[in-house]
């Protein structure tokens, strides 16, 4: 697999309070990673880091791809999405081609057509007129995804996309993800990583420390460090279900 992205000991925190610690992470192509860990972590900062959002206080992150950094897609926390936002679906999806340089802008037919397109291809095409305050989470969770598809990205990175959605949905998701991994990388960040415990080609938990970067086979010891409870504590059945079958 070849790398495209390396996060080489990476420190930041807010303010003066460290979040995250010599942090290493080698992302691949066509990789399906996940990242857990749990809340308050620094996971979403993490992502945000990558995502040249925040800058480091020390250490690098190096893209090893032409223009793989602008090719990075965000489907950011659903809690931090402003449902109220009064906008069709069409729209919201469309306003995934414009790039954050180029705020004003007249949309190009092909920018359109591509919109109907992902619709299509993610059956959305039938609520696209629809306002998104009228969607259940599954459905705007897909929206969402929808936007980050438009402008092609190579790398989706995706923030607790399980978090407000049912188990149908997630299942849905996980199945989609796994379909869109056959063409480009995905990045999974997940404090809950049930739905996505037997896809996955890499995993690593953040809780401040990167304290495992592999291809899995996780041990209760290994989560109790991580999670820095027992883990008979975590609810979710966790443990177990992260642990990949030999086989
Ligand atoms: N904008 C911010 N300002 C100050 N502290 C923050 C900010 N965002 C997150 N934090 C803190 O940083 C830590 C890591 O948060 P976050 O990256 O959101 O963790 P996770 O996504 O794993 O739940 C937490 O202690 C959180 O309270
Ligand atoms: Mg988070």
């Amino acid at each position: 697999m070849k790398r495209i992205i390396e996060v080489k000991n990476l420190y930041f925190g807010y303010e003066k309070n460290l979040v995250l610690e010599d942090v290493n992470l080698d992302i691949f192509e066509k990789d399906f990673l996940l990242i857990i860990g749990p809340n308050g972590g620094g996971k979403t900062t993490l992502l945000k880091l990558i995502l040249g959002i925040l800058k480091p206080w020390k250490g690098e992150i190096n893209f090893y791809d032409d223009n793989i950094s602008k090719k990075i897609g965000y489907v950011p926390q659903f809690s931090s999405f402003n449902k109220n936002f009064p906008i069709s679906v069409f729209n919201m999806v469309l306003m995934g081609t414009i790039d954050s340089k180029n705020f004003i802008k007249k949309y190009k037919k092909e920018e359109i057509e591509k919109t109907k397109e992902i619709l299509d291809k993610l059956d959305l095409y039938y609520i696209k007129d629809e306002n998104i305050n009228s969607l259940s989470g599954g459905l705007l969770q897909r929206v969402l995804i929808a936007r980050s598809l438009v402008a092609d990205p190579k790398v989706l990175l995706l923030d607790e996309p399980t978090a407000s959605i049912d188990i149908t949905s997630q299942l849905n998701l996980r199945d989609f993800l796994l379909e869109l991994n056959k063409k480009i990388t995905i990045v999974v960040v997940t404090h809950d990583p049930t739905s996505f415990a037997q896809i996955y080609d890499h995993i690593a938990c953040v809780n401040r420390r990167l304290f495992y970067h592999g291809r899995g086979e996780l041990d209760a010891q290994l989560l109790e460090k991580v999670y820095g409870c027992p883990v008979e504590l975590l609810g979710h059945g966790i443990p177990h279900t992260l642990l990949k079958e030999h086989i």
